[in-house]
């Protein structure tokens, strides 16, 4: 199986592929792909789908690691050109509205689709459980104990009975996929919690990751907190790091003082063997 880092902030220099704010991901299994999160703009997925030769038609599904819209951009754009196929999200509160709310007011960063589109699009499946997506790649279901610090974003709000509320990141999924070395978890922006997924992985396949790959979202993170999650990695057996996208850059400095060989790039164009 092979991990193919489709979109994120940063592309491989002398790659030709965009950068943008934005998560997309691609895992090639012999039965297809698997396409996690979908960047933030149409634009951007389809040039760098096309530049990295994934073809549209060897995707057999989309799974959202949540509805923010930095990783649902590209989603109806690719749903039109691919057909209707499974897309799977962890929690109803995938479809509500999100909001993120500052001094200016409140700007909508919500799924740029509504229900009745996607259904009409996509198969739809919505479950707080485990599934298998493809053979050995696996949706890790909803993060329901988060005993660690989540990766909260100050002023991120999601409607609820007409009111803007904290948003729990209730539909917050990310992927674990079964290599040859063993698991492999890829977030995608880890709100739940880093460590709060990684005990979660361990929880559901008996096994922690031995490689974690995404955005970690630390930044918002209190040096205490974030010292917390670096002996929280060491007692989960260190596992070798790919933080990219909304990880946050004073976080991958603190990490890769504390695993001066465990911390590697991960912009778009990144491709690992699993
Ligand atoms: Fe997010
Ligand atoms: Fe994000």
């Amino acid at each position: 199986m092979r991990f193919i880092c489709v979109v994120d902030n940063q592309a491989l220099a002398g790659s030709g592929l965009r950068e943008e704010h934005g998560l997309a991901v691609v895992i090639a299994t012999d039965s297809g792909g698997v396409l996690f999160d979908t960047g933030a703009s149409p634009d951007t997925l389809a040039h760098n789908l096309n530049r990295l030769g994934i073809e549209i038609a060897s995707i057999r599904c989309v799974a959202l690691s949540h509805a923010h819209r930095d990783h649902t951009g590209g989603l109806a754009w690719f749903l039109e050109r691919r057909g209707r196929v499974p897309v799977y999200a962890a929690h109803e509160d995938f479809l509500a509205e999100r909001y993120s709310c500052g001094a200016g007011g409140c700007r909508a960063i919500g799924l740029p689709l509504a229900r009745e589109q996607l259904e009409r699009l996509a198969e739809l499946h919505i479950s707080p459980e485990p599934q298998e997506l493809l053979p050995g790649v696996w949706a890790s279901g909803q993060i329901r104990v988060r005993a660690y610090p989540e990766g909260h974003g100050q002023g991120l709000r999601i409607m609820r009975n007409g009111k803007l509320v904290p948003d729990p990141y209730r539909d917050d999924l990310s992927l674990v996929v079964a290599g040859k070395d063993g698991l492999t978890l890829i977030c995608g922006c880890a709100h739940a919690g880093l460590l709060n997924v990684v005990w979660h992985v361990r929880e559901v396949f008996g096994q922690f990751p031995v490689q974690l790959i995404g955005g970690f979202h630390l930044g918002g993170l209190s040096p205490d907190e974030l010292s917390l999650v670096v002996a929280g990695l060491q007692e989960v057996g260190a596992p070798t790091l790919y933080p990219n996208h909304c990880t946050g850059e004073r976080a991958i400095a603190v990490l890769s003082q504390a695993y001066p060989n465990g911390v590697r790039p991960c912009p778009a164009g990144t491709t690992l063997d699993l």
